[in-house]
């Protein structure tokens, strides 16, 4: 309580400027996402858990890209230039410009670090006058930083390409994420110089220029999960991994039934509600809520769509960009929606395209309904009432509308406003020629014989 109180303020450094040349991509590595997020807004929500008073991202390979990301997630972030990727050091000291007058906490994140806890994240923060280096123990230390301790004091970090045997052999790595008072911080990295293994800036000296100077140092640990870096496809491939299994025990920690766990694909924002029954093969895009009681069969794709309790949906339903599917209803097989609001209880059973409308209570959508919303130049709206029937076949040629309780006829081409009540047909009407099938099969015939 008291710790929490006393909480200085922090402002947050996340280093964006490498090149994350192991991806082979011509995007940044950064931009790169993880159940639908780019790396960058999981370090950049990390960082929000702590409530920063300033965020700050250092760009340089493809800086642009990177800072409209950023800026998409938090306008008010500070984007600051590194030109030459002289060191995580260096890249720090970019910062310093647009922190001149900020006299609370310095937290350095990196951009490829996606996964820290907002609890890691307090404990980082709560010596605020210690340098705090964030600390995970492995017994495949490989090349990371190794942390130097003297019991719980930070002596040092060494960088595996500078380390002797009896550093090798250390198994306290380090993640890259510090921490300290800004104004300490700032002044020990302008001590630092590049005489070492890889001639770069290293932040992993600040610790020992710290304790030079008679500072606290001290590491705290967290499950290396959670300090996870991507450098190449397949580290973004086990991330990915690593958050689905994630997703998929906190789905059904909170209450959702997932018939096959390891089909179910999450983005990093999806919500279910209790009693909700996943099948298998179905996958989320970033946007979605699923409400109480809601059953999604198997092999559906949903993103930015809201569902409210009881409804169920699919097997193979496509819901996107803004569909919001009220209580009790259905949609089945085949049926794809887009920026759509569709009413409680109504149902759209089989084969059918709704984009762009709205569609009252209780209305029910006949297979093959299909709204004509786009003229190939803007798109238009289709407006349906409640307990409205749209018949098998019929095509909406928005702008139009169907009232309350109206019918349109099976096979219809709508492209005039129903009014409520009304039937519409918008078909040619049926003529039976009598006979005529049976003289035609037999003038075919004998044409045929003719010919042998
Ligand atoms: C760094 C640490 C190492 C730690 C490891 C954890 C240093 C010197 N070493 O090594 O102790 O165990 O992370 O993953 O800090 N960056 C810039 N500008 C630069 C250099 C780097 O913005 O000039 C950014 C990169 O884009 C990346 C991050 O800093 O997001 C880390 O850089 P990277 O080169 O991957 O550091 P490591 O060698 O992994
Ligand atoms: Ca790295």
């Amino acid at each position: 309580m008291s710790a929490q109180n006393a909480r200085a303020a922090t402002a947050i450094v996340i280093l964006a400027a490498g090149k994350g040349t192991r991806m082979r991509s011509k995007h940044p590595k950064v931009l790169h996402r993880i159940a639908g997020q780019p790396m960058l807004h999981f370090a950049m929500r990390a960082a929000q858990t702590l409530q920063p008073e300033r965020m700050a991202i250092v760009v340089g390979h493809d800086a642009e890209a990177v800072a409209d990301s950023a800026r998409e997630l938090e306008p008010t972030v500070e984007i600051c230039l590194q030109e030459d990727q002289l060191g995580t050091g260096h890249a720090v000291r970019m910062a310093e410009e647009v922190l001149a007058d900020f006299d609370g906490q310095l937290i350095v994140l990196f951009g490829d670090t996606p996964f820290l806890s907002a609890e890691t994240m307090a404990n980082l923060v709560d010596a605020p006058d210690a340098v705090t280096v964030l600390g995970f123990h492995t017994n495949d230390p490989g090349r990371y930083g190794r942390l130097v301790m003297e019991g719980e004091s930070l002596l040092r970090i060494t960088e595996a390409k500078d380390a002797n045997p009896q550093e090798l052999a250390i198994t306290a790595c380090n993640s890259g994420v510090m921490a300290g008072p800004a104004k300490t911080m700032f002044r020990l990295l302008a001590q630092l110089t590049s005489e070492n293994a890889q001639g770069e800036y290293y932040l992993t000296d600040v610790p020992a220029l710290a304790r030079a100077e008679g500072l606290k140092t001290r590491a705290v640990f967290c499950d290396i999960s959670e300090t996870l870096g991507i450098n190449d496809r397949k580290d973004l491939a086990a991330a990915e991994a690593a958050f689905q299994a994630r997703a998929r025990i906190n789905a059904m920690a909170s209450g959702a039934t997932l018939v096959a766990p390891e089909t179910v694909h999450f983005a990093w924002d999806t919500a279910l509600g209790r009693d909700v029954v996943i099948e298998p093969n179905v996958v989320f895009g970033p946007g979605v809520e699923i409400e109480d009681e809601v059953t999604v069969r198997a092999f559906c794709h949903l993103t930015e769509t809201r569902i409210a309790p009881g409804a169920s949906i699919g097997p193979f339903a496509r819901l996107r960009g803004g569909a919001e599917i009220g209580e009790g209803a259905y949609i089945g097989n085949f049926v794809e929606m887009k920026k759509v609001t569709f009413g409680p209880g109504s149902k759209a059973s089989h084969l059918t395209y709704v984009g762009d409308a709205s569609v009252g209570s209780g209305a029910n959508l006949g297979a093959g309904t299909i709204t004509c919303n786009y003229d190939g130049v803007s798109k238009h709206r289709t407006q349906i009432g409640d307990d409205a029937f749209i018949g098998t076949n019929t095509a909406l040629v928005a702008p139009v509308s169907v009232g309350d309780g109206a019918y349109t006829a099976t096979g219809s081409v709508i492209t005039k406003d129903v009014p409520p009540g009304d039937l519409a047909i918008a078909r040619n009407r049926q003529e039976n020629k009598q006979g005529l099938a049976t003289r035609l099969r037999q003038r075919l015939l004998d044409q045929k014989v003719g010919k042998e």
